[in-house]
């Protein structure tokens, strides 16, 4: 048995908060359950839950929120995003508008002349987008009907038998209106498949969740953020959620935009969805109803939310701030190629010619200005842009970004892209670049490595060669770093226990966890220190080249070696082991001094250099 002060698992605040206004809303007792469909009439009023998806699958629940009920007009939507991606915009828009009618869910709303049904949102609407849904057969239609409300939802739905005779045998009304558009020429055919594929809509089951989980999806561009099933093409869902914006409540919008500001859809079920595009989806459940249909608890949860959480679409977040995760500039942090001293201190003084910009979160035009903006002043050479966090680029980005590769080639600057994942992610952007010529840009898999392309960029053009690697016999150790103020004396004597070794490009030099018990001193060739992953691949920690020397710790610390060193080009390199290394020190103590020393500058040196990126990467 726990003890009685044993610690509790901590509540989320958004879950207490949920639960404190769910208390609060059960209180709100108006309203009355829909009864014009017989079926309807058997909800039970006191059932109430409220659901709250986040576009990263989150989902928040309390109340009755697996508690099956039907859909009705909040289907609307999604049949309406269905007509799109089979019809497309034009044929859709000859059918239907995209005026409020300001009227009641059943009003006869169609516009003078035309007969066109002023929203999708009205059931003049909605029964006209029933009939432009795709599929050979009535069943085929259905069932993709059926799909699509699945897919939103993420689970297999059905379908309420009973409350779809209850609304066929008595929906004389929408009836009526189906036939008008057929009068219309709105509905082309019979107009009885139409409002049969309508009933079913309506009665298709849904909870509180799946209606969260829904809106979620809208919020998510189309993709159901536990499944990651599409359920509408991107390029509907602005449409859809327009729709939802000035239509989705009847002649309740305006009040609805005022007080919650989300797009939104009710049904006479007693569903409730909204939906903040890009964060979250809602879902509400409670069937008693107002005047105009919509449920009471459902709209006072979403006006309460809306305001206790500051979702209202018209008081977003200010984007720009947190897009650039980490700006710097080759002066204060480089790629982890270790360079000779010449090189280092020519890109302390001038690697500001090198601007470097980490982004992050969804890239579009009011967070990339910014950059491009600070881009737009100053003498430099090349950027970096690093899309490692970037989730999304919308088309203006993408432009934007083809924009800025274009003004380099014009301004003989350089553009560099790392770690940018294709596909959905920036599938614009070779289009954008085509144009321009295949120099213009830079790809780059990871950040160090164009870092390191930056660095090379700069070093080849400073006029200069740069200066090379200190020029080490291949067999001695005159100019190695590590061999400062040596006498030639003491480097034979150095030299004089120390083992030859070669190693071809790709063999390992050091393995992890191997004991550390000697140092190499590199006289040809580059080596890399790299941490194998765990996903698999690895980490680049360094790269060496010849005059420098790796393997220290062997000396100072012991214990274990802590990553491989793999030769990348043919290596030549001497090591000392440890235990020649403590002859030394007893035998000629001056030597021992100088090496430890040097050992210990050209460790200061590396501690320094990574402050200075530390504090660059934090300022
Ligand atoms: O057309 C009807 O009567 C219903 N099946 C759907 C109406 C509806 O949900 C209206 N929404 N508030």
């Amino acid at each position: 048995m726990p003890a009685s002060n044993a610690p509790t698992s901590p509540v989320s605040p958004v879950q207490a908060y949920l639960e404190a206004l769910h208390r609060e809303l059960c209180r709100l007792d108006s309203g009355q359950v829909a009864t014009y469909i017989p079926e309807l009439a058997k909800a039970l009023p006191a059932s109430f839950g409220i659901a709250i998806a986040t576009v990263d699958g989150q989902v928040y629940e309390v109340g009755d929120t697996r508690q099956a009920f039907t859909i009705q007009s909040v289907s609307k939507p999604m049949t309406y995003g269905l007509a799109l991606q089979d019809r497309g915009a034009e044929t859709v828009r000859r059918k239907v508008g995209v005026e409020p009618s300001g009227e009641a869910f059943n009003s006869i709303s169609l516009e003078p002349g035309t007969g066109r049904p002023l929203n999708p949102m009205i059931n003049a609407g909605a029964i006209a987008m029933a009939s432009l849904v795709q599929g050979d057969t009535l069943g085929e239609r259905l069932q993709r009907v059926l799909d699509t409300l699945s897919a939103y939802a993420g689970r297999p739905l059905s379908i309420d038998e009973a409350v779809f005779e209850s609304e066929r045998s008595t929906g004389h009304r929408n009836r009526a209106i189906g036939h008008l558009l057929r009068n219309c020429d709105i509905i082309e055919t019979d107009p009885e498949p139409a409002l049969e594929l309508y009933f079913r809509q309506c009665s298709v089951l849904v909870t509180g969740r799946d209606l969260a989980l829904m809106g979620a999806t809208l919020a998510n561009g189309g993709v159901n953020p536990l499944t990651q099933q599409r359920a509408l093409a991107a390029d509907c869902v602005g449409p859809v959620l327009s729709v939802m914006t000035t239509c989705g409540v009847y002649d309740f919008t305006g009040e609805w935009v005022w007080r919650v500001g989300l797009p939104a859809k009710s049904g006479v079920g007693g569903g409730v969805i909204a939906v903040l595009p890009g964060q979250l989806g809602i879902g509400i459940f409670s069937p008693p109803l107002d005047e105009r249909g919509n449920s009471v608890r459902g709209v006072a949860a979403c006006e309460a939310i809306s305001r206790d959480l500051g979702l209202h679409f018209l008081q977003p977040p200010r984007p720009s701030a947190s897009t650039v995760r980490a700006r710097y500039t080759l002066a204060s942090v480089r790629s982890k190629r270790r360079r000779p001293a010449a090189e280092s201190r020519w890109l302390d003084a001038h690697g500001e010619r090198a601007r470097v910009f980490e982004l992050q979160g969804d890239l579009r035009f009011t967070t990339l200005e910014p950059v491009l903006r600070e881009l737009a002043q100053g003498d430099w050479r090349v950027a970096l842009l690093d899309f490692k966090r970037v989730s999304r680029a919308d088309p203006a980005a993408t432009r934007l970004i083809a924009g800025l590769a274009a003004s380099c080639v014009s301004h003989g600057r350089r553009l560099v892209l790392s770690r940018v994942r294709r596909g959905e992610l920036l599938a614009g952007l070779d289009r954008e670049l085509a144009s321009l010529a295949a120099s213009a840009v830079e790809f780059q898999p990871e950040l160090d490595l164009g870092l390191e392309w930056c660095e090379r960029l700069l070093l080849r053009e400073q006029g200069a060669t740069p200066a090379a690697a200190p020029p080490t016999a291949v067999d001695g150790l005159e100019g190695h770093l590590w061999c400062e103020g040596m006498t030639a004396a003491e480097r034979q004597a150095l030299r004089a226990p120390m083992q030859r070794l070669e190693f071809d490009p790709g063999d390992p030099v050091v393995h992890i966890g191997e004991p550390a018990d000697a140092l190499f001193f590199l006289l040809q060739g580059e080596v890399s220190v790299v941490l194998p992953l765990p996903q698999g691949g690895v980490r680049r920690l360094q790269t060496l080249s010849a005059g420098m020397g790796f393997g220290e710790a062997a000396l100072i610390a012991g214990g274990q070696r802590g990553a491989d060193v793999r030769a990348d080009t043919p290596v030549v390199c001497l090591s000392l082991s440890a235990a020649a290394f403590a002859q030394i020190q007893d035998e000629e103590p001056r030597l021992a001094a100088r090496l430890l020393l040097n050992l210990l500058k050209a460790t200061t040196r590396t501690a320094q250099r990574l402050t200075a990126e530390v504090a660059a990467l934090e300022g």
